[in-house]
């Protein structure tokens, strides 16, 4: 099969990782016949510098026709000072926008080697594996209304407007149903129905396409707020949770910070399924940024990089034996202690972002 990614590596510590990942994609095509069909582009900052703009029309279609976008991180000091529509992280927002990704998804995931340096109680997280998928194109983020009135007695009054139609909710539904298929086959959605009328939608939409496509899975309703508490004090009792632009924002947040540091946090963003190919648009990226403070150093952790490297496999190419084995490959190097300088423990080797990347790949290798 002809697989088409697109690497956009950004900025900063953005392109050291993508080095790691593109040992990965020489390894799976000379010895594992993959069949990457490999280009390349420019984004943010980059493509600032380039052509003054965050991401060029050229760049732009060759991510529309790739089959799925690697993507790195955007933005620093540098570009501080560039007009706002054309500043680095407008490149990454109009990818999102134009290739109309509805769907992030954000695993928290522990490693067994990391459960003792978390914050919380280690019977908590060990063995933490859940999905969080949060709507991203819609909602308050988006509604119309959206400005400031000036009420013109020394007030004003800021307006954001909720907006949620039927589609919107199914479509979102409809992704993490599937997902949970092929995990835990849970699903928790959340909204706040007992106080916003999207809420109620909400419910009832997620019910609906339940009713109707989605029985074998099961399906339970939390308000937010209590879903925020429980995360915190028992996520184990979650598979994959659903919810809105703006709930789904935090709770991911709060999600990601029981497992640890940012630089081991991946995620995805997918589109509709093309109508002839049946694949998803999709685009994968770590959580983090392009982390200004220790670019071109080699600190870089690139396991939230190479882990969402995993997801695209799993997602967008149905490799879920190569995805598992990445993915074990990860977490028996991090059991073998080598840690970089972001998850650095007491009496363990810190490694460069390089000497990680080799680790990984050699464990992939090995499995
Ligand atoms: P950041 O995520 O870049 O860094 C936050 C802290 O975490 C820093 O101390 C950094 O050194 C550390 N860190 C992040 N990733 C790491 C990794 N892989 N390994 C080790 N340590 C890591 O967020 P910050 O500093 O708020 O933003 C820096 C720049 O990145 C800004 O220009 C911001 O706009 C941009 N940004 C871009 C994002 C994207 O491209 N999706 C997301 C977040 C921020
Ligand atoms: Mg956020």
């Amino acid at each position: 099969a002809v697989r088409k990614l697109l690497l956009l590596p950004g900025d900063g510590i953005g392109t050291e990782i993508m080095v790691e990942v593109r040992k990965l994609l020489a390894y799976m095509n000379d010895n594992l016949g993959a069949g990457f069909e490999i280009e390349e582009g420019l984004v943010g900052g980059a493509a600032h510098d380039a052509h003054g703009k965050s991401i060029s029309e050229e760049h732009m279609k060759l991510a529309h026709d790739a089959d799925a976008v690697l993507f790195g991180a955007v933005g620093g000091p540098k570009w501080d000072g560039v007009p706002y529509d054309v500043r680095p992280e407008a490149g990454l927002l109009r990818l999102r926008k134009e290739m109309e990704l509805f769907a992030n998804l954000r695993p928290a995931i522990c490693y067994p080697a990391l459960a003792d340096s978390s914050s919380l109680k280690k019977d908590v997280i060990e063995g933490l594996d859940i999905l969080i998928v949060r709507e991203l194109t819609g909602g308050v983020y988006f509604g119309d209304p959206k400005e400031i009135i000036d009420l013109g007695n020394g007030q004003k009054r800021g307006i954001d407007t909720q907006v949620y139609d039927t589609y919107e909710i199914e479509r979102i539904a409809g992704v993490a149903f599937e997902l949970a298929r092929t995990r835990g086959n849970r699903v928790t959605s959340m909204e706040k129905r007992n106080v916003m009328k999207s809420g109620v939608l909400w419910n009832e939409v997620v019910t609906a396409t339940h009713e109707a496509k989605y029985k074998d899975v099961e399906l339970d309703h939390m308000l937010a707020d209590a879903g925020g508490m429980q995360l915190v004090r028992w996520p184990k009792q979650f598979d994959v949770i659903v919810c809105d632009n703006l709930f789904g924002d935090m709770l991911s947040d709060v999600a990601a910070m029981l497992t640890g540091s940012l630089g081991m946090l991946p995620s995805a963003s997918l589109g509709a399924p093309d109508g002839k190919t049946g694949v998803r648009k999709a685009l994968y990226e770590p959580v983090h940024g392009s982390a200004p403070d220790i670019a071109g150093k080699g600190l870089a952790n690139p396991i939230a990089k190479i882990a969402s490297f995993a997801m695209c496999l799993r997602y967008s190419f149905n490799m879920v034996e190569e995805a598992d084995l990445l993915e074990k490959a990860i977490a028996n190097v991090l059991d073998s202690g080598k840690r970089t300088a972001d998850i650095a423990a007491p009496h363990l080797p810190t490694v460069s972002t390089s000497e990680m990347g080799d680790a990984v790949l050699d464990q992939f290798k090995a499995l």
